[in-house]
């Protein structure tokens, strides 16, 4: 494995390596990516084998220009009205952190899609992204580069730390700037609806083409529409529990016990419930001004950090407000609580 700070020259390399069917471990502006030629079937299977992921689990290629969409999806399947739409989003919210389900191209092998008919494309808007994109042959599917099921990485050493020699090449472009993964919108009818809340909020897809849907939520392995919506996901290895506002102000601090608040408010409220700073207590908030967007930036960054206290037990997490990027940081937490059990 070699791990290089990107450059021109590690972006060349790192192409050539997804060219001749090897995996590079990648920056985007939501979480690094696993990835590999979307064309190249071999390529795709040590995706799999390299995160532990089950064949099942279909994969989101990258394009790094809006002409090759065509070449990755066969648009001429979707109905004139969602067509318009897609159109819509894709003019206003690409490059972005939003991937749409779209009916396959025939080109795409089986296995990056978990033999479905349909792919899950994104534009990411990471220019390091899309330059090893085009370098590499137009088309790179990618994961999150992580064991599957842990939590997502949003920074070089990350990956390291979990994937290390399983990769060929990481390239290292510094902290994923929103630190969440994209939202996976299912376009292939007119019945448009949300699998994965992410990095786009509802709220600005739907200013675009009025009311969509939500596919998430509580399913077992038999019933998922996308994998992403495994009820236990996303997981630190210490147990986590999640709490409204209210509920984690009267949760006591004990020994072992970690606090991850939304925000600085409700930790002051917190302390104070406690009369005083218990000692050693170790107490984390994602955003002290209770602002969304610094919030899901640190969501995983801060997870991490938490998993290698070796004195945890169990980290106490707060639920953020349920609206823009809180969707998406209330699902990580559920699913890294198993609160869909
Ligand atoms: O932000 C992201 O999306 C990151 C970066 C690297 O781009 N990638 C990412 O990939 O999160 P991954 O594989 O960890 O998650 C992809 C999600 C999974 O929940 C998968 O089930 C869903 O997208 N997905 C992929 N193709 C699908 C399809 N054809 N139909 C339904 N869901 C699909
Ligand atoms: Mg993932």
């Amino acid at each position: 494995m070699e791990f290089l700070p990107i450059s021109p020259e590690s972006l060349d390399k790192a192409a050539g390596v997804l060219r001749s069917g090897g995996l590079v471990a990648f920056p985007t502006e939501t979480v690094y990516g696993l990835g590999a030629d979307a064309f190249n079937p071999q390529a795709l299977a040590k995706v799999f084998e390299v995160k532990g992921r089950p064949r099942f689990d279909p994969l989101i290629i990258h394009i790094a220009a809006l002409e090759t969409l065509e070449k990755v999806a066969s648009l001429s399947l979707l109905g004139g009205e969602t067509r318009q739409k897609l159109f819509l989003l894709a003019e206003n919210l690409w490059p972005g952190p939003l991937s749409f389900v779209l009916p396959k191209n025939e080109k795409i092998p089986g296995i990056a899609t978990a033999g479905l008919a349909t792919a899950a494309v994104r534009f990411p808007d990471h220019g390091s992204a899309r330059s090893l994109i085009s370098l590499s042959g137009g088309a790179v599917a990618a994961p999150s580069a992580n064991p599957f099921g842990g939590l997502s990485p949003t920074r070089a050493e990350h990956v390291r730390d979990t994937l290390g020699e399983k990769v060929d090449i990481i390239l290292d472009g510094g902290p994923a700037r929103i630190g969440l993964e994209s939202t996976v919108l299912d376009i292939t009818s007119g019945n448009i609806r949300i699998l994965r809340p992410g990095g786009t909020p509802k709220e600005a897809i739907e200013k675009l083409i009025g009311p969509v849907g939500e596919d998430y939520g509580d399913r077992g392995e038999s019933d998922i529409a996308s994998p992403g919506q495994l009820k236990s996901h996303y997981a630190p290895r210490i147990p986590l529990s999640v709490f409204s506002g209210e509920e984690i102000i009267r949760t006591p601090y004990e020994k072992g016990r970690v606090f991850l608040f939304f925000d600085g408010r409700t930790r002051d409220l917190w302390l104070q419930a406690r009369g005083q700073t218990p000692s050693n207590a170790l107490v984390k908030v994602l955003s002290e001004s209770g602002d969304l967007i610094e919030a899901a930036s640190r969501l995983f960054e801060t997870l991490h950090e938490l998993d290698i206290q070796a004195t945890s037990s169990r980290i106490f997490a707060q639920f953020a407000p349920q609206e823009g990027l809180g969707a998406a940081i209330n699902d990580r937490l559920k699913r890294a609580s198993c609160k869909y059990k």
